[in-house]
Parts: structure tokens; C-alpha cells; sequence
């Protein structure tokens, strides 16, 4: 048997929501169908022969010491026209930060040429920092939105895109709205069909997702009609969901419903649905989401502006809520999903412990709260792969070759496999990341 590329190396790879495997040194067979085929064990009595047979045919990488394989980063939540915005305005309420930062820059997609040269940029900075999947928002725009898919294929990452329907003249600006329900519904309609026509071009999908914003930005009209496209299609589902105290109270007030039960009413909330943040979520809606089996899409950076409170991961995982992480750009200020993880970590810490000081230590935080780094590698991997109904973020046999090789400078100690991944997780820049592979075709 040959196989396309042999990587031969150390690994880490999620085994559990709370625990890693590490392999030593190993053979990672792709096959030229962009699976993993084999993974070949350094005690395995083919690893030689399998080895000399990649060299011979000039399909074997070998890692240095200081190397690792890790599975590629899956971003379940990003808002591709944002880039441009990346950090700015962030002391701004979301509301306020929706009207005056982020649909005037969506806006300008209507330029095609603009959103050619923006998510150009994007795609290859997101694969340069090791996301291989990303989950994105577009705009309204179906020409820009094609241009993204585009790059995607152009620079070799898996893309879930979705035009997004904004359609509520109460909420939306003049400027940047679908002109009405039937045209939110239509465009998403025509935006499935040509993202079909394109798969057709190209081995690496790319898939449509029904987008309704969120509550607020939509009339009940195009609600109903994305959810009604979604069961025709059986398509992913995108939105936000809870983010923030004044969503919360604009589905009470205007549905007399919970957001969550808003989205569910119209059928939106279905077994391939990810929901942005859920910050706010309640017990009433995790069980609901775990019932529907619909996905959070954790994103920490965005959620300590925007969010009103800390998700508390362990609690939704504790509910069986299926949950990845994202950056949100441009809620989020950093396309990198390292960030991300540590930002996870450190939120779930203030959460646990609690950052009022005038309270005594049992009543300031949430007992239980505190996530390892291990979970939040989780997240970023196979929970988002799942989250997706993606055979990915893990290296084993039958999963998709999305891979990134990191390496680690500050080695200079004899280390527990512990410590090498948590200062893997802390330490890792755009710079250690030396290879990253998406549907076993080198893209970095
Ligand atoms: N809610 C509706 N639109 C958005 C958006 O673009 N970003 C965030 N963070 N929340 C939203
Ligand atoms: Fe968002």
C-alpha cells in the first residue's frame, strides 16, 4: 500500500472531553482521498517497511524532535466580511456596536472586488494560525459570499458559509437589509444552489448554512420561511442565541418567548444547528438544546465584551450540549483559536472563582466552573467536529487529514508529555505553526 503523504512524529490528540492521547513517534499515513488510513505505531513490525516505502517514493516528512502533529482547529463561529474591524470599538454595547461599527463595514460588500481582497487575506491568515474548518457568517451579498467560498477552495479550507438574512426594518439599517422576508428567503435559496454548482468544481465542499442573523434582525416572516428551507435542504443552521442581556429581553418582549424558544417556534433549532455564545442561556434551555441536539459555539474572547456573563462550559457539557469554540471576529478581537483556548481557560478561572472582592470566597464564584486546557483543545477539535457532523479533530484511523505540525521553542527542559502540551497551548504563535494540511492536501 502506498499512501499520498507519511508523517512521521510526535502527536497530540484529543481522546476525551478531559483527556489527551500522546504518541512518541509514529507513522501518519494520508490516503488520496484526504483520510488518515493508518496511524502506525513505532512498535508496529511494518513501520519500516512503511517507512522506506514513503522514502523511496519521496512522500515522507520527518518532524524534528521538537515538533508536534496536532489536529487542525475547527473556528465554529466567524464573521468573515468583519475582519477589517478586528479589534476595534470593543467598549461599545452590542447593539450600538452592531449600528455603528459593523453593518456600515458589512455593507460594503456589495462590492465584490472589496470582498475578494478582504476574505483573500482572511482565509490564508486563519490557515496560517491552524484552523482548517471555519464556520462562517457572509454578509447578505451572495456575490461576496461566493468570492469566499472561492477563497476557500483557492487556499484549501473547509468553509460552512451562510448568507446572512437580516430582513426586520425596525433593526436593520436601510443601508444593509434584505429588502424584505420573501427576498431573505430567496437569496438564501439561490445562495444554496450556487454554492452546489461551485462544489462541482472542486473535491474540498463547501457548505451552505441558513443564517437568520438572530432574532432581533429578522421579522417572523423570514424565521419561519430559513426553517422551513432548512428541513428542504436538511442544512446546518447559524445564528446567535442568548448573547447578551438586551437579545434575552427583546424575545420577551417582542415574542413573549425565551430567544431560544423564538428560534425553536420556527423551526431553527435542529440537530445540525451551532448557536453563537448562549451566554445566557437557562436550565429550561439547555434542556432544550440538548433534546434538539443543537450545538453552542463557545467564543470567550467575544463574550467578556459582548456576552453580559461567562458560559459555563462544564454545566452545558454536564447536559450532553454538543460545543466548539470560536472567535466571533470581529466580537472577538484574534483569528487565532490558541487565544481562544487560553481565554476559555481563563474565563471558566474568574467564573470559578468569582471577581467581586467585597464577597467572601464561598459566595463570590461558581464551585465546578474551571476548565483544563485539555478541554478547551477539545473544544477547538473534535467538539467542533461534531458540532458539524465532521469525521475530523482527531488523529486516527477514518478521520479526515486536517492537520497542523507546531513547534515548540522554549524546550529546553526534559518534560512530562503534560507539560509539552500545555506549554504547546500557551506558547504556540502563528510563527511555530510550520505545516498545516486540510483533506491531506498541504495548504501551509
Ligand atoms: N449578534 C448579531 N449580529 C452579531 C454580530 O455580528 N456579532 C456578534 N457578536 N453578535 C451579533
Ligand atoms: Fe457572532
Amino acid at each position: 500500500m502506498s499512501y499520498s503523504t507519511v508523517i512521521e512524529g510526535a502527536s497530540f490528540s484529543p481522546s476525551s472531553q478531559t483527556e489527551i492521547s500522546y504518541q512518541a513517534r509514529q507513522l501518519i499515513c494520508l490516503d488520496n482521498n484526504g483520510y488518515i488510513a493508518r496511524v502506525i505505531a513505532h512498535t508496529d513490525p511494518d513501520y519500516a517497511t512503511v517507512k522506506q516505502t514513503a522514502q523511496a517514493n519521496d512522500t515522507l516528512t520527518t518532524l524534528q524532535p521538537n515538533q508536534y502533529v496536532l489536529p487542525g482547529f475547527i473556528d465554529l463561529h466567524i464573521h468573515a466580511p468583519q475582519w477589517p474591524n478586528a479589534g476595534l470599538a470593543l467598549d461599545r454595547p452590542l447593539n450600538e456596536w452592531l449600528d455603528t461599527y459593523t453593518f456600515p463595514l458589512e455593507a460594503k460588500y456589495q462590492d465584490t472586488d472589496f470582498a475578494k481582497l478582504v476574505y483573500d487575506g482572511l482565509i490564508q491568515e486563519l490557515l496560517a494560525n491552524g484552523t482548517t474548518t471555519a464556520l462562517y457568517f457572509g454578509t447578505i451579498h451572495n456575490a461576496a459570499n461566493l468570492e469566499l467560498a472561492k477563497a476557500c477552495i483557492q487556499y484549501g479550507q473547509r468553509g460552512f458559509i451562510g448568507k446572512v438574512a437580516m430582513d426586520n426594518p425596525e433593526q436593520t439599517p436601510d443601508y444593509y437589509q434584505d429588502a424584505s422576508a420573501q427576498v431573505a428567503v430567496d437569496q438564501t435559496e439561490q445562495f444554496i444552489h450556487q454554492l452546489n454548482e461551485l462544489n462541482q468544481t472542486t473535491d474540498l465542499k463547501q457548505t451552505p448554512v441558513i443564517t437568520p442573523r438572530f432574532v432581533p434582525s429578522c421579522t417572523p416572516a423570514s424565521l419561519q420561511g430559513l426553517g422551513d428551507l432548512a428541513r428542504k435542504y436538511d442544512l446546518p443552521v447559524q445564528s446567535h442565541c442568548s448573547e447578551s442581556d438586551w437579545e434575552n429581553g427583546y424575545a420577551l418582549e417582542h415574542y413573549h418567548m425565551r430567544d431560544a424558544d423564538v428560534l425553536d417556534h420556527y423551526g431553527l433549532l435542529t440537530d445540525k444547528a451551532v448557536m453563537a455564545h448562549g451566554t445566557l442561556l437557562n436550565d429550561h434551555d439547555y434542556d432544550l438544546f440538548s433534546q434538539k441536539q443543537v450545538a453552542i459555539a463557545h467564543c470567550p474572547i467575544s463574550n467578556v465584551y459582548f456576552g453580559n456573563a461567562v458560559l459555563p462550559v462544564n454545566r452545558v457539557l454536564a447536559h450532553h450540549i454538543k460545543t466548539g469554540l470560536g472567535t466571533d471576529i470581529s466580537g472577538g478581537y484574534s483569528p487565532s483559536l490558541y487565544q481562544n483556548i487560553r481565554q476559555a481557560v481563563m474565563s471558566s478561572r474568574m467564573l470559578q472563582d468569582g471577581v467581586d472582592n467585597q464577597l467572601l470566597p464561598d459566595k463570590r464564584g461558581v464551585d465546578g466552573s474551571a476548565i483544563s486546557v485539555k478541554t478547551a483543545f477539545y473544544l477547538a477539535t473534535l467538539g467542533g467536529a461534531e458540532s458539524l457532523h465532521l469525521q475530523t479533530g482527531k488523529i486516527a484511523e477514518g478521520y479526515l487529514a486536517d492537520l497542523q505540525v507546531v513547534s515548540m521553542q522554549n524546550d529546553f527542559q526534559t518534560e512530562t508529555t503534560d507539560n509539552i502540551f500545555e506549554k504547546l497551548m500557551y506558547q504556540t504563535s502563528k510563527a511555530d505553526i510550520n505545516q498545516v494540511y486540510v483533506q491531506g492536501t498541504r495548504v501551509k
